[in-house]
């Protein structure tokens, strides 16, 4: 065990991670997005790289600076817009991974109809944008995985407490059909841009595969931990 945790416990793995937020276009101006920086899914992949992984970073509209914490000699990125777009870079890039990690924040939904001319006031009225359900990339990418290969999904969640938190957790751990689920407690001020993260992680059947507090550098060394126990 204890040569799990020392440095290059990860060598020769080959690891893929999303991170950062799809923008789903309304026009050519606009998007639908949301507030995930990136930050969690960069030191992710930093500290996969440092413990011998080649490593993947699929990056959904992550700034340069956070970006910048993810240069590595093994660490490739491949950039993405869209949910659709992410979806078909995972589902490439995965075909080669022993461990996929889905930190991205995919929209849940996106515009129907996308405008190729900027939705102008001088129409009238008030627009109503029709969305459609975007595609579970981690379920489809955990439903079709192959044997040996471990999916590992997220969720930021806006819990009443403690309970709801973890009662959430490991109804979609089951239900999207990961090895591990990493949770962590989002709100107007915690989270997203911060530096610093609590997770709780859950492995098969909603058992607590582990916890960590502190940066999202050292949240990311724990879940490796974890990963590395499934293995
Ligand atoms: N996810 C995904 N594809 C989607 C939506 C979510 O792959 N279309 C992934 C996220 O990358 C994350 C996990 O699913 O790893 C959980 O995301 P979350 O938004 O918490 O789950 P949802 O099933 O979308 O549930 P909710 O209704 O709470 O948003
Ligand atoms: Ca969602």
């Amino acid at each position: 065990a204890q040569a799990l945790l020392a440095p290059g416990d990860l060598a020769g793995m080959r690891v893929v991670v999303s991170a950062g937020g799809t923008r789903e276009p309304i026009d050519p101006v606009r998007f639908l997005g949301n507030r995930s920086s990136g930050r969690q899914g960069a030191a992710l992949a930093a500290e996969a790289a440092a413990r011998g992984a080649e490593v993947t970073l699929v990056a959904a509209n992550i700034a340069g600076d956070v970006l910048a914490e993810a240069r590595h000699p093994s660490i490739r990125v491949v950039s993405v817009g869209a949910a659709a777009e992410l979806a078909e870079a995972m589902k490439r890039e995965a075909a080669a991974a022993d461990v996929v990690v889905m930190a991205a924040a995919v929209a849940d939904y996106r515009p129907v109809e996308v405008s190729n001319r900027k939705l102008t006031k001088e129409a009238g009225g008030v627009p109503t944008i029709e969305l459609v359900e975007n595609e579970d990339i981690v379920a489809a990418l955990a439903a079709a995985r192959k044997p040996g290969q471990l999916v590992i999904a997220f969720a930021a969640e806006t819990p009443e407490d403690e309970a709801e938190l973890l009662a959430r957790a490991r109804r979609k751990q089951q239900s999207k059909g990961v090895d591990l689920l990493v949770v962590n407690e989002v709100g107007w001020e915690r989270g997203f841009e911060s530096a610093e993260n609590t997770v709780h992680i859950f492995g098969p059947g909603g058992t607590e595969a582990g916890m960590a507090s502190g940066s999202k550098r050292a949240v990311a060394a724990a879940i490796w931990d974890a990963v590395a126990q499934e293995r």
